[in-house]
């Protein structure tokens, strides 16, 4: 059976690909750093590797899941200035009734998308808050001097 049966099933969903687009569209002048499938690809195999050292066992089908949906409603923002993690919770609610998640996987994953941008987080919701932030490049970035994330949240060194 696919390890990433759910993963699969949710990059597949048409809605799914709608957003990704929607987002595709919305960042295509952007110079930081943009939303997108390597994007969520790279939050999911930090969240992997930050679950095993903490000895937790969620599934990666889970933590893929909630990576690739975490920033799914980035183009509300950027279309109404909704915080994109109230509208990723939103638009997730349906796309999981597509999935085979248990009510409470559903309840991680929700979790999990609605603070990921919120620094108090606790056990998953923190891992996945962490991730994000440890996916992005910072030391390699050509405009990493103009972002306005501050010097204790940019990765100036390879960690993961
Ligand atoms: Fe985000
Ligand atoms: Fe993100």
């Amino acid at each position: 059976m696919d390890q990433l049966q759910n993963t699969n099933l949710l990059y597949q969903n048409a809605d799914y690909q709608n957003y990704l687009n929607k987002i595709k569209k919305c960042e295509k002048q952007r110079r930081f750093c943009r939303h997108n499938i390597p994007h969520f690809l790279s939050v999911a195999r930090i969240a992997t590797i930050k679950t095993m050292e903490a000895g937790l066992n969620f599934s990666r089908d889970l933590i893929y899941t909630t990576a690739l949906l975490h920033d799914i409603g980035r183009f509300v923002q950027y279309q109404d200035k909704t915080p994109h993690e109230i509208a990723s919770h939103q638009l997730a609610i349906p796309l999981l009734e597509t999935l085979d998640f248990t009510d409470d996987e559903n309840k991680l994953i929700l979790d999990a998308i609605l603070n990921h941008r919120n620094p108090e987080a606790q056990g998953f919701s923190h891992i996945f808050y962490e991730s994000d932030k440890l996916s992005r490049a910072c030391f390699s970035c050509p405009v990493e001097h103009e972002c306005d994330w501050s010097k204790e949240k940019k990765n100036l060194t390879i960690v993961y």
